[in-house]
C-alpha cells in the first residue's frame, strides 16, 4: 500500500512550494523503459503462469530450513511488527499445505496476456464478455497496488459479472500487473513512477483498441489512475477509486485550516476519520516506516526479501495487517485470519516466483522524489466523472470538499462503515456492487451531460475559486489569531 506517502507528500509539498510548477507535465508517451537494444514485440501474446518444479522445491526447502525465531516480546501483539509467536503458522502452511498444482490452475482460470509497451513486457488479465443485443460494452482498466497483485481482483471478477447481469452494459476487464510486479517486466532505469506508469497503461489500453474506457484503482492503482484522469481526461469515461485522496495545495490548506472547526468542511459523523490531525499523523508515523525505506533504500531491503521467503512474507504481511484494520496492531494474529491462507499465499507467489519483491519497492522511490513534485501534476484538477468509495479503515480519509479540489466532477462519495484498504480482496461482493453501481451512475451522468463537461469544468472552477477565497480569508483570520497568542500556543492543536 502507499499509505504514508501522504506524510512525505506533505513534507515535500511544503518544501517544494517555492518551485515553479508547470501545468503540463513533462512526461513522454514513448519513453523507453526496456533494456537498450531490445526488440519490442507489440503482439498480444497469450500467457500462462508456470511454476517450475525446481523453484517450488527450492522455496519449500528455504521455508523448512529457516532459523529459530527470536521470540517477540511478551504480549506485544503486532506493536513491534509481525509477531513471531503466531507467524510460524503461515510459513508452515506455505511449506506443507499450500497445493502448488491446484493454485497454479486456480491462478490460470482467467485469460492472461503479455504485450510490450515502451520496452517492457506488460502482463494482464483480459476478460472480454459476450455483448448481448441492446447492451453496450465498457472496457475497464483495473489497477492493484502494493503489497498486492492482480490476485486482489480474482474473487471480485465473478461478483462484477454477477452484478452486471441485469444492467444495460457489460464490462470488459483489463487487469494488468504493475511494472516490476508479478509477471510484468521491471525496468533497469531510474524514474518509472506512478506518473510514468500512467502513460504505459494509456498505451496498453490504446494497444487493445480502446480510445475510451473506464478506470478503477486502489492503493498505487489509485494514484496511477488519478494521474491518467489528469493527463488524458478525454479518454476516460469515468473513474471509480477506493482510496480517494486529493494531493492538491487547496486540499492540504483546507485540511490544516479546518482543524479549528472540522464540521465546517465535512459531515459530523466522519470527522473522526481525519481529525484531530494529531491522531491521524500519529497513526501514519507509527505505520509508515516501510514507506520511508521503500522511498529511499529499496534495493537494500530487496536483497533479503529476494533471498528469503520468510523475510518476504513477514515484510508484506505486516503491510497487509496494518492496512486491513488500524486496530490490528493490538491483535496477536495481526488480523490476518480475515483472509483465507490461499488468498494471502497466492498473492505472495506473485512476488516470490518471479522474484519481484525488490523491484516492487522501487515504485516508491521513483514516485516520491522532488523531480515528480516539480512537475506539479498532483495539483492539477481533472473533470473525469468520479465516484469514490471509502472503507472505514482506509488508511487515509479525505472528505468530499477536499476531494473536489482534484476531482471536479465528483459525483458521489460512498461511505462504508466497515472494511479496510484492500476492499476487492477483503469483501469482493461489497466492492463489486459498489463499483458496478458507480459505472451506472457515471453513465447516467454522461448521458445527461454529453457536451457540458467543459461547462461543468468552468462551473466547478468558479466554485473552486470561492473555496480558495474562503481559505485565504481563513488563513488571514488565523494569522490574526496567531499574532494574539502571547504564550506561543499553537492554534492548530486541540
Ligand atoms: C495549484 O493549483 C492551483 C489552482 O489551479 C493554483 O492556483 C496554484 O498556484 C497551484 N499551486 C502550485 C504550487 O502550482
Ligand atoms: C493438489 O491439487 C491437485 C490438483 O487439483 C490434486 O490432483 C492433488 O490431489 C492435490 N494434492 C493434495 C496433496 O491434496
Amino acid at each position: 500500500m502507499m499509505h504514508s506517502w501522504l506524510v512525505l507528500g506533505l513534507v515535500v509539498a511544503a518544501a517544494a512550494a517555492g518551485y515553479d510548477y508547470r501545468s503540463q507535465p513533462d512526461l513522454y508517451y514513448d519513453t523507453w523503459w526496456g533494456p537498450e537494444g531490445k526488440e519490442e514485440d507489440t503482439t498480444i501474446r497469450p500467457f500462462r503462469i508456470e511454476w517450475d518444479k525446481k523453484d517450488i522445491d527450492d522455496l519449500v526447502y528455504r521455508l523448512k530450513n529457516r532459523r529459530e525465531f527470536v521470540p517477540s516480546l511478551d504480549d506485544s501483539a503486532y506493536r513491534y511488527g509481525v509477531n513471531t509467536h503466531t507467524f510460524g503458522f503461515w510459513l508452515d502452511y506455505w511449506a506443507n499445505d499450500y497445493n502448488f498444482t491446484a493454485r497454479e490452475q486456480y491462478l490460470n482460470q482467467y485469460p492472461q496476456f503479455k504485450t510490450d509497451i515502451q520496452g517492457l513486457g506488460i502482463h494482464f488479465i483480459w476478460i472480454k464478455p459476450e455483448v448481448p443485443e441492446g447492451k453496450i460494452n465498457i472496457p475497464v482498466l483495473m489497477l492493484h497496488g502494493f503489497p498486492g497483485s492482480v490476485r486482489e481482483f480474482y474473487d471480485a471478477i465473478k461478483e462484477i459479472q454477477k452484478a452486471t447481469e441485469n444492467k444495460n452494459f457489460v464490462l470488459e476487464l483489463i487487469i494488468p500487473s504493475l511494472p516490476g510486479f508479478g509477471y510484468s517486466d521491471y525496468s533497469n532505469k531510474e524514474g518509472l513512477g506512478a506518473a510514468e506508469m500512467a502513460f504505459i497503461y494509456k498505451n496498453l489500453m490504446n494497444r487493445l483498441g480502446h480510445e475510451k474506457y473506464f478506470m478503477q484503482g486502489g492503493d498505487w492503482g489509485s494514484l496511477i489512475t488519478a494521474n491518467m484522469a489528469t493527463f488524458f481526461p478525454d479518454e476516460i469515461i469515468g473513474y471509480h477509486n477506493n482510496m480517494g485522496v486529493a494531493l492538491t495545495d487547496a486540499a492540504f490548506s483546507m485540511m490544516s485550516i479546518a482543524s479549528l472547526n472540522p464540521s465546517s468542511i465535512m459531515s459530523c459523523d466522519v470527522v473522526n476519520r481525519l481529525y484531530p490531525l494529531k491522531n491521524t499523523f500519529e497513526q501514519l508515523t507509527r505505520d509508515s516506516g516501510y514507506f520511508h525505506v521503500h522511498a529511499t533504500k529499496p534495493d537494500t531491503l530487496g536483497i533479503s526479501v529476494s533471498d528469503s521467503p520468510t523475510a518476504l512474507m513477514a515484510w508484506l504481511f505486516q503491510q497487509v495487517s496494518i492496512c486491513t484494520r488500524k486496530a490490528n496492531y493490538d491483535d496477536p494474529e495481526g488480523g490476518l485470519h480475515r483472509y483465507r491462507p490461499e488468498q494471502l499465499l497466492d498473492n505472495l507467489m506473485f512476488y516470490w516466483m518471479p522474484n519481484k519483491g525488490p523491484t516492487s519497492f522501487r515504485i516508491y522511490s521513483n514516485t516520491f522524489n522532488l523531480r515528480n513534485y516539480h512537475l506539479g501534476y498532483l495539483n492539477v484538477t481533472t473533470t473525469v466523472p468520479t465516484v469514490v468509495v471509502q472503507a472505514s479503515d482506509e488508511i487515509f480519509y479525505m472528505p468530499p470538499s477536499m476531494l473536489k479540489t482534484k476531482f471536479s466532477n465528483l459525483l458521489a462519495v460512498d461511505v462504508l462503515n466497515d472494511y479496510g484498504h484492500f476492499l476487492a480482496f477483503e469483501v469482493p461482493d461489497v466492492f463489486a456492487s459498489n463499483f458496478v453501481s458507480a459505472v451506472q451512475r457515471i453513465l447516467a451522468f454522461n448521458n445527461q451531460n454529453m457536451n457540458v463537461r467543459q461547462d461543468k469544468q468552468d462551473f466547478r472552477a468558479n466554485k473552486l475559486s470561492n473555496i480558495r477565497q474562503l481559505v485565504r480569508e481563513r488563513i488571514n483570520s488565523i494569522r490574526d489569531k496567531m499574532s494574539n497568542y502571547e504564550n506561543n500556543e499553537n492554534p492548530f492543536m486541540y
